[in-house]
């Protein structure tokens, strides 16, 4: 039976499955890969082969992002000639929106059958070595947010109350990365992306805290989405462009026209490393 549009559905669960409805609506596929596309990196999306685009205001319970560079439609398609679907954009928590809005695109891949996700994210550089445009294998997080998209009535329809989080980005989808760099000539860097809530840039006393605390990189978004996926037992693994070595290392002040900027000038090395990335995950996963 069709959900109803009439009063909005009581557990998490509930409007997932309303998302999910609506999306098969819309398409006939079976993808097999996920996608996150971060901070002026959603343009891999337009790269995909059959593509198909619902736009997050056409979604139940989705909601799109107003930052510049997240454009807002889930994308079909094929790469690599796998089957995958894109989130081009994201919504972040510091947008004000409840933390279950902010996972849903993910929830709504999961449900939607996918074996592994892809999350990429723009993020400051911790370690004054690195460079604006490197990019890293996030080996692990710190969910300094203060929140978790599991707070709330337990819900076992997703998942465990209490999910482990020991591996949670994937060691062999992270050698599926280091390999696809060397298939396509790219070295990169591994860390530990540290969750913050933003929206403000931090302050050089935070960026010194959180390197002590063991992170080589800082951004907005990702920690959520992980820790969603990982609770409905997706595989993930994520990517992070350094666009800026962060407050206090950089030599100059923050400005995210110029996050956008670095992301976008590696725009041509991440499409051809996400598809030798989804050649390789096919065999993992
Ligand atoms: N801090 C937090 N988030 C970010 C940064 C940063 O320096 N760069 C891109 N996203």
């Amino acid at each position: 039976m069709a959900p109803s549009s009439q009063s909005p559905p009581s557990s998490v669960s509930a409007r997932l499955e309303d998302c999910v409805f609506a999306v098969r609506k819309r398409v006939d596929r079976e993808p097999s890969v996920g996608l996150v596309l971060g901070s002026g990196l959603g343009d891999f999306a337009d790269s995909l082969e059959n593509l198909v685009k619902i736009p997050y205001r056409e979604l139940p319970h989705m909601v799109a992002s107003e930052v510049p560079g997240h454009a807002g439609n889930l994308c079909f398609g094929e790469a690599a000639g796998a089957s995958v679907v894109c989130m081009q954009g994201r919504v972040h928590l510091y947008e004000g929106h409840p933390v279950d809005k902010v996972v849903q695109g993910v929830r709504t891949m999961a449900r939607l059958g996918v074996r592994c996700v892809l999350l990429t994210n723009a993020a400051g550089g911790l370690d004054p070595s690195w460079r604006a445009g490197d990019l890293m294998v996030v080996t692990d997080h710190l969910n300094l947010t203060g929140m978790s998209p599991l707070i709330g009535a337990d819900d076992e329809a997703l998942g465990p109350r209490f999910p482990d989080l020991t591996a949670a980005y994937d060691p062999a989808l992270r050698s599926a990365m280091h390999g696809a760099a060397a298939d396509v000539g790219l070295t990169l860097r591994e860390g530990v992306y540290a969750g913050l809530l933003g929206p403000q840039y931090e302050t050089p006393a935070e960026v010194r805290m959180i390197r002590g605390f063991g992170a080589q990189a800082v951004g907005m978004s990702t920690v959520h989405e992980v820790i969603a996926l990982r609770h409905m037992g997706v595989r993930v693994a994520a990517l992070s462009c350094i666009t800026n070595l962060a407050a206090g290392i950089s030599a100059g002040p923050l400005d995210h026209a110029d996050v956008q900027a670095t992301a976008r000038s590696r725009h041509a090395d991440l499409v051809a490393l996400l598809r030798a990335w989804i050649v390789r995950a096919g065999a993992v996963v």
